[in-house]
């Protein structure tokens, strides 16, 4: 059985990763979303709270499982056996900190490569971050964030 693992902060889930984490799941055998934990960033919502998210826009994805993890992504694909670790590549300036991260997986952990794929071109520009911006200000998310979401996202971020 091939496992991947799409590791990321999905501070909220976007369309842009739903897009990515449907196509790894027509990939693998079995795709494991992420959720890693960085305690040097202050999240919008808990690590709990982004697991039940992504597992409510995944819940037609039957080989699509989501989990958390604070510690390094090398070791916990190692201990879960997946032999690649997939992520989007939006653009040019994703890349230079995409490869440095996938040289030091691969160094750390050479049974597992880093797989890219690339975006859909209508979500190029999208980012958590900026579907933070603009809810905060009151602005229409329900083309940036899958649609079984967007009131929760409201709800948390609108003013
Ligand atoms: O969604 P993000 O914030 O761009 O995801 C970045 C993430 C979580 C994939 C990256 O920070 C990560 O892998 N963190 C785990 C800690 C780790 O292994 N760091 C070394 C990477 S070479």
């Amino acid at each position: 059985m091939k496992i991947a693992v799409c590791p990321g902060s999905f501070d909220p889930v976007t369309k842009g990763h739903l897009d990515i984490i449907t196509r790894a799941s027509r990939l693998f055998d079995r795709v494991i979303v992420l959720v890693v934990i960085n305690a040097a960033k202050t999240p919008s919502f808990t690590a709990e709270e982004r697991m039940q998210l992504i597992c409510r826009v995944t819940e037609d994805l039957p080989n699509v499982e989501v989990q958390s993890y604070s510690g390094l992504l090398a070791d916990y694909v190692r201990d879960v056996g997946a032999v690649a670790i997939v992520k989007g590549l939006r653009a040019v300036s994703d890349f230079e900190y995409e490869f440095q991260m996938a040289l030091a997986n691969k160094k750390l952990n050479p049974g597992a490569d880093t797989l890219f794929l690339t975006t859909a071109a209508e979500n190029m520009y999208l980012s958590s971050s900026i579907v933070k911006q603009i809810a905060q200000f009151g602005g229409d998310i329900a083309d940036f964030v899958p649609a079984q979401i967007v009131e929760d996202v409201k709800r948390r971020l609108c003013p």
